[in-house]
């Protein structure tokens, strides 16, 4: 057998879901982000969240002036989808490169959707304006009726909406975010190339005993939650198989220690600071290494029609330790994988 490999270089990877706040926090996450990868599309459930074009500019600009000095990184913005979305207001900001697509959150399905979407046949025109100019729709893929269970709510979504949305607009490029169910990926296997999914480093290390063996565990509490083991399973399957449709997107999600180990915690895993390098410690025990470059760096500019990225970064096998809070410009938040060792390290 060949040795394993100690180092990993690939083309500078991107990040096409995370979440980075505003405020004091924004300039304490966004480094992170920017270390990790070249470019990351930006959630826009901020409180309000960021609808029009004005807004996800301005938004746009903080995030920019957050990038620390000699780092090269670049917010791919999105507009939130509300009732109220005027299709020319999504068709102007588009064609202006304010945003590169629009996120739909079903109304209160997770942090920051209060103001997202009660039925999709309320932004029918949207939907098919982006059909017409080729701008991707980002879709959280849960149902919110109390009646459905919450580990059922992906694989109802699908039935209840995804199906019938992709059918009904058969050009409409669609992103699953955060797949977290083996019925998602094999509703993205049988869709035809205008559907994808990204892919998160929790939803391929822990399924739902880490939230709640031993004790409820609320930093591995994220939405959509995890599911059982045979989910999991299907998620490294998805992700290392090589198929175009699955890309990295973090969904790093901060929020405060405080936030977090509360009466009702905040729902989100905060996983920038080595997300890039919990991800290569999957395709490795997965025996896949040669194909971390695509699902990192390739599948996810081809999907939205960007350039890929000049440039790589090395990853090296070597220890890290992920510590157990990190701060964040003042706001203590508890990371992904914290006080466990990694195998794997991202170099300079
Ligand atoms: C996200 C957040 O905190 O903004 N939380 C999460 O658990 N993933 C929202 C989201 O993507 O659902
Ligand atoms: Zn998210």
């Amino acid at each position: 057998m060949p040795s394993a490999p100690q180092t990993l270089t690939i083309r500078r990877p991107d990040d096409w879901h995370v979440h980075l706040r505003d405020g004091e926090v924004l300039r304490g996450v966004v480094p992170h982000t920017a270390r990790q990868f070249a470019r990351a599309i930006v959630m826009p459930n901020l409180s309000p969240p960021v609808t029009g074009i004005a807004a996800v500019s301005a938004y746009r600009d903080r995030i920019v002036a957050a990038v620390p000095a000699g780092l090269d990184f670049t917010p791919l913005m999105t507009a939130y989808l509300t009732d109220g979305t005027e299709p020319g207001e999504i068709v102007r900001g588009h064609g202006e490169g304010a945003f590169v697509a629009a996120k739909l959150y079903p109304a209160h399905a997770t942090t920051g959707s209060a103001r997202g979407v009660t039925d999709v046949a309320k932004i029918r025109g949207v939907l098919e304006a982006m059909q017409d100019i080729g701008m991707p729709l980002l879709v959280h893929g849960e149902v919110t009726d109390h009646d459905v269970d919450i580990f059922d709510r992906e694989a109802v979504f699908i039935d209840r909406v995804l199906a019938p949305l992709v059918r009904d607009l058969p050009g409409l490029k669609v992103v699953f975010e955060h797949i977290t169910t083996a019925e998602a990926a094999a509703f993205v296997d049988g869709a035809g190339p205008q559907v994808a999914a990204t892919i998160t480093p929790q939803h391929l290390h822990i399924n739902r005993n880490a939230m709640l063996v031993g004790g409820i565990r609320p930093h591995a509490y994220c939405l959509p939650v995890a599911k059982r083991e045979k989910h999991r399973l299907a998620l490294r399957k998805a992700a290392v198989s090589g198929s175009p449709k699955y890309f990295l997107g973090t969904d790093s999600a901060p929020h405060a220690v405080s936030a977090k180990e509360s009466a009702c915690g905040c729902a989100g895993i905060f996983n920038a600071p080595f997300a890039l390098e919990s991800y290569v410690q999957v395709f490795d025990e997965e025996g896949a290494l040669d194909r971390f470059e695509a699902f990192a760096s390739e599948h996810g500019p081809r999907f939205y029609g960007l350039p890929l990225n000049p440039g790589t970064v090395t990853l090296e096998r070597s220890e890290v330790e992920v510590p157990a809070v990190v701060d964040a410009n003042g706001t203590p938040i508890v990371p992904f994988h914290a006080g466990e060792r990694l195998q794997w390290k991202l170099r300079g």
